[in-house]
């Protein structure tokens, strides 16, 4: 088992060295969007998100997720965990690196957040994405998203279905931080089934990055000063 693992990693890193990076942004500007929403991918290589910095407050996730269902966590699949950017950040873009294992059939993501300036959930105004779209139709997706009552907060994987993970996003400097595990339920019935152990109404686990420090705190939410203006935005 251990082995087993620890070989298919190892080929998956050389499989990633050798393929190409496509970069998306994750709320860039503060905008509730996914830039580019649409891409193709090999396997081997691998999407890069970039989370919202600098100078924009954002607090979103990239989380895997179906065609039938754009704003439910799908079981087995991945998920960034939220990641915080203070609007007074100016340290580099957090990034969540997705390497692609099956490039034959769609890859969906949405971002889980449920609070907005404007009182919807971020997936129902349309912050949702794909990666080999294939002969599937995009706008069946969004009009979906757009069209859900629910949205589901479960905490997904590092590594997802036909995409694997090996590190979860990290803070890079001051006014970040990033929140893996569920916070509480969706607006609305969630529906969904909770698919992991940490799903205790609070989050499992705090990475804050302030200056030279930088803390983790198993079931501690740890908020700067600079974030609790995203709180306000949000
Ligand atoms: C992805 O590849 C398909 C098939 O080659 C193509 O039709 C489609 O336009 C491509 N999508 C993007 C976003 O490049
Ligand atoms: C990719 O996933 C599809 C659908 O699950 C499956 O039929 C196919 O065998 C997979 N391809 C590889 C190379 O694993
Ligand atoms: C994602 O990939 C970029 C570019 O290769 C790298 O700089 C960054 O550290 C990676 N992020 C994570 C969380 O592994
Ligand atoms: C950050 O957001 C707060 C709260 O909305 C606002 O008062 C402040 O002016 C913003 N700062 C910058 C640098 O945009
Ligand atoms: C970011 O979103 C999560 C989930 O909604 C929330 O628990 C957290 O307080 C938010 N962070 C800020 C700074 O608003």
């Amino acid at each position: 088992m251990f082995f087993s693992l620890a070989a298919t990693l190892a080929t998956v890193a050389a499989v990633a060295q050798a393929g190409n990076i496509i970069p998306i942004t994750v709320g860039a500007g503060g905008k509730t969007v996914y830039s580019p929403n649409n891409v193709n991918a090999s396997v081997g290589d691998t999407v890069v998100f970039s989370f919202g910095a600098p100078n924009a407050a954002s607090n979103h996730t990239v989380t895997q997720s179906t065609l039938k269902s754009p704003c439910e966590p799908v079981a087995g699949g991945f998920d960034s965990g939220w990641v915080e950017i203070a609007n007074t950040s100016t340290a580099p873009a957090p990034t969540f690196n997705l390497t692609i294992t099956n490039a034959s059939v769609p890859i969906w993501f949405f971002c889980k957040q449920l609070k907005s300036p404007v009182g919807k959930p971020h997936c129902e105004l349309d912050m949702v994405g794909v990666i080999n779209l294939g002969a599937a139709s995009f706008d069946a997706f969004t009009s979906a998203a757009v069209a859900a009552t629910a949205v589901g907060q479960e905490q997904g994987g590092l590594s997802g279905l036909n995409a694997l993970a090996t590190a979860l996003p990290a803070a890079q400097g001051s006014g970040q931080s990033v929140i893996v595990g569920a916070t509480g339920t969706a607006a609305g019935s969630a529906g969904g089934s909770q698919s992991s152990g940490t799903s205790s109404g609070a989050p499992a686990s705090t990475n804050t990055h302030s200056g030279a420090m930088n803390s983790r705190a198993g079931g501690v939410v740890s908020i700067m000063a600079g974030l609790a203006a995203v709180a306000m935005m949000l």
